[in-house]
């Protein structure tokens, strides 16, 4: 039988013998990958336009001196190390923007340019790549904070009350929280390191658990693209009701 060959040439960049537009992958991560980062710069400096009733945009949370007594500069660049350096590790994404911002590779058997120095993620810089597991921690921080903000989006002078600013807040919630608990590292800590599943209940409670975060983490890259929407669009929401170019609509 004829064997199939759809390796690249070695050191040619772009060589393949794939017949399909594998091109079209990396386009949709240039576009949006770099629009939110281009996005979120923005407004990470821009340090106005950031709350407004109980809403509380995701980019400031927790918002630390707000006052400015000893931090000058936007709230938002005290925290920003947090949710960036998770988003930057994750493994999903270092997928994603290798292969469209570094081309290294491409795609799936398409020629890469480097030269024989690569030495992946055992060096400086990308040796950082290794610190996720810790990121995750301050992730799991970092949803508290979002939850209690959620929860108080719903809180009106003291009031119960509904905006599209508070559903828009929960809507945001709910899918960091679903990104955060299908990483991959969540997945190894609650089901990792055991050689025997079935051998005592505290084992086989592991692995009920570790079904689940499997169940999430098969679905972790459209949690991915999905929560880094619900953030842009939370904080476009709210920067839009704050600066008065819309009212928010109350139901309750
Ligand atoms: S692997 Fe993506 S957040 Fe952990």
């Amino acid at each position: 039988m004829a064997e199939i060959q759809i390796a690249a040439q070695p050191g040619k960049f772009g060589s393949t013998l794939r017949r399909d537009n594998w091109w079209l992958e990396i386009l949709p991560v240039i576009v949006v990958l770099g629009g939110f980062g281009a996005y979120a710069t923005l407004r990470a400096f821009e340090g106005n336009y950031y709350m407004w009733g109980p809403y509380l945009s995701p980019f400031y949370s927790p918002l630390i001196d707000a006052g400015h007594r000893w931090w000058k500069f936007s709230p938002a660049l005290l925290i920003l190390a947090g949710p960036l350096g998770f988003r930057a590790t994750c493994y999903y994404y270092r997928k994603a923007y290798y292969r469209a911002f570094f081309l290294d590779p491409p795609a799936c058997a398409v020629g890469e340019s480097r030269g024989h120095g690569y030495k992946g993620e055992t060096s400086f810089p990308f040796i950082l790549q290794n610190l996720h597991r810790y990121f995750l921690y301050l992730a799991i921080v970092f949803l508290a904070f979002l939850w209690y903000d959620a929860i108080v989006a719903f809180s009106w002078d003291g009031a119960f009350g509904i905006g599209v600013g508070s559903l828009v807040m929960l809507a945001n919630i709910i899918l960091l929280s679903l990104y955060t608990l299908s990483c991959h590292s969540v997945r190894h800590l609650v089901g990792g390191k055991l050689d025997c599943f079935s051998c005592t209940a505290a084992t086989r409670t592991r692995h009920t658990g570790w079904r689940g975060a499997s169940f999430l983490n098969e679905r972790h890259m459209l949690f991915a693209w999905l929560s880094l929407f619900s953030v842009g669009l939370t904080d476009f929401y709210i920067r839009m009701v704050s600066s008065g170019a819309i009212k928010d609509i109350r139901f309750l």
